[in-house]
């Protein structure tokens, strides 16, 4: 995987931890989609004439899509503030930061179809089981529970989003398919991390949970 000039696989393991994990490359990573898709989608793109059916069945779904970012996003920024490491944090952020644009998107989506109180609408429709997953990622998250918040999140969560959007985008209207297009690609990008493993085994679900807390330089935050 290369991002630009930049070549993940000619730094040496440690470097190559801090680089993959740091906003440096997550810039560079995501601009090649992101610069001229306001909102996630081209302003080319012809909206769908929907049936009165089709149109509450995507609102549906994008509100429950809206409720697994917004699990995400509160789980990733929780789980920053005891993340064992510098890498992790950092890594995190970047997550933070993929996941409320997400939420934007999906959001500005919804206002699209004419939703007009989407807060409201998330509530009325929301998966009873998807709120308790929520719940129980962060009440993990609240018990500083690092390997327990990481599995629910990053691979669970994670995996479960990724299959669902991969099946939607197949048969999805044009615009929605282009903005799950979008957050599929930085699903793809955080799998794409773990490809790039090297021998010692090490991958990033491993690097998240069973990295030691090496001593590093303290980190400060704010003044
Ligand atoms: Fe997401």
């Amino acid at each position: 995987m290369t991002v630009g000039e930049f070549d993940p696989h000619a730094l040496a393991p440690e470097e190559f931890i801090a680089q993959v994990h740091s906003f440096e490359f997550w810039f560079q990573a995501v601009d090649g989609y992101l610069s001229d898709r306001p909102y996630g989608r081209s302003q080319h793109t012809v909206e769908t004439d929907f049936d009165d059916a089709s149109r509450d069945r995507l609102i549906t779904t994008l509100c429950n899509y809206c409720v697994g970012e917004t699990a995400a996003l509160e789980g990733a920024s929780g789980m920053i503030t005891f993340a064992p490491n510098r890498n992790a944090k950092i890594f995190l952020a970047t997550q933070v930061a993929d996941e409320a644009r997400h939420l934007e998107v999906f959001v500005k989506r919804l206002r699209d179809l004419g939703v007009t109180d989407p807060d409201a609408e998330i509530a009325k429709r929301a998966s009873p089981d998807l709120l308790a997953f929520k719940a129980r990622l962060l009440e993990l998250v609240g018990n500083r529970d690092w390997n327990a918040a990481v599995f629910a999140q990053n691979v669970i969560l994670e995996t479960m989003e990724s299959t669902v959007f991969q099946s939607h985008a197949k048969t999805a209207d044009p615009i929605t398919a282009q903005i799950l297009d979008g957050v599929i690609k930085d699903e793809r990008r955080r799998s794409e991390l773990e490809r790039l493993r090297r021998p010692p085994q090490w991958c990033l679900l491993k690097l998240l949970i069973k990295e030691p807390c090496r001593p590093e330089p303290e980190v400060r935050f704010g003044g």
